[in-house]
């Protein structure tokens, strides 16, 4: 099976247990059901949660349940895209080709659409039926600290906006990017790996893997906002300039931001050399994150 096709039948587990999660539009009270659904189906790469079963099956032959833990990441991750989209955010009016969640909703369903993909995200860890409840709470722990305050995705959103008009400093950079996405990227990786119940030395190869992952991937979508259109984006394109933003192409320009991007897929490669065959998909979803074109 091609890397597509195979990313294609993830994609199919992942919305499918989505749907199965989420309550249903006419479920009452249904305005935040829809809220909810229209962002969630909007049509996301689902990378994170297909990076978290990858990390599981690295490490574990038949890890049962592994989807529903995976979902928790893009119940996560589609909170924070309807969070930096509000006008008190980013004010974007697009994502994932579509008008933003607070465009169609309104700004109060949008934030109160965050709020419960956030708050959904944990009952469905806590309500993992396949582990036992040690690992439960390790997930618990990872998801929130890489959500969290301290050095994961809510305090790189701080820094990210705190940072917008002031100078563009490799430092400060790397601190926003590292958290705001990498904490996430990686943390998918620590999911399903903890998940699999790897063994320490495992944990800490596919963090590692994560952490390049997730530094080439908040490049590229810098250098994708300075080249591509907003159609191929799904989302305004050239917004981080307009916005004054601290982004890789402001710091080191756009092709040097390739040259460091493709660096960060070969330091992913590396770290996860000692899996050898099953590391195969993880492999190539680094190669897809450096070179994809939206
Ligand atoms: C966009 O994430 C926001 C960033 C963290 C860069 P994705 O590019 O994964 O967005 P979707 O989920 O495919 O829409
Ligand atoms: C967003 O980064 C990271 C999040 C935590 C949502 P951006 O603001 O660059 O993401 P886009 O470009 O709007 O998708
Ligand atoms: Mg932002
Ligand atoms: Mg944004
Ligand atoms: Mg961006």
């Amino acid at each position: 099976m091609s890397v597509k096709e195979y990313l294609e039948s993830q994609r199919v587990i992942i919305d499918a247990t989505l749907d199965r999660l989420t309550p249903r539009e006419e479920t009452p009270p249904s305005t935040i059901h829809r809220a909810m659904r229209y962002s969630l189906f909007a049509g996301g790469k689902r990378v994170r949660p297909i990076l978290c079963m990858e990390a599981a099956r690295a490490v574990s032959d038949a890890p049962t349940g592994i989807e529903e833990a995976a979902c928790a990441l893009e119940l996560i991750h589609t909170y924070s895209l309807i969070h930096d989209d509000l006008p008190a955010l980013d004010n974007d009016d697009y994502r994932r080709g579509k008008l933003t969640c607070h465009k169609v909703f309104g700004e109060a369903m949008a934030i109160l659409a965050g709020d419960a993909l956030l708050t959904l995200a944990f009952e469905v860890l806590s309500a993992l039926t396949m582990i036992d409840g040690d690992r439960r709470a390790r997930l618990v722990k990872e998801l929130a600290r890489a959500s969290g305050t301290l050095g994961g995705m809510i305090g790189g959103q701080v820094e990210d906006l705190e940072g917008e008009g002031k100078p563009a400093e490799a430092a400060l950079l790397n601190t926003i990017h590292t958290a705001k996405t990498g904490a996430l990227l990686r943390g998918s990786l620590r999911l399903g790996a903890i998940y699999g119940r790897a063994e320490m030395h495992q944990l800490s190869a596919l963090s590692r893997y994560g952490e390049h992952v997730g530094l080439a991937f908040q490049i590229v979508d810098d250098v994708l906002d300075v080249e591509q259109t907003s159609e191929a984006l799904g989302k305004t394109a050239g917004k981080d300039a307009e916005q004054e933003k601290i982004t890789f192409p402001a710091v080191y320009g756009v092709e040097e931001s390739k040259r460091m991007a493709e660096s960060e897929r070969q330091k992913a490669h590396a770290a996860v050399e000692m899996f050898g065959d099953r590391a195969k998909r993880l492999r190539e979803m680094a190669d897809l994150i450096v070179n994809r074109k939206a």
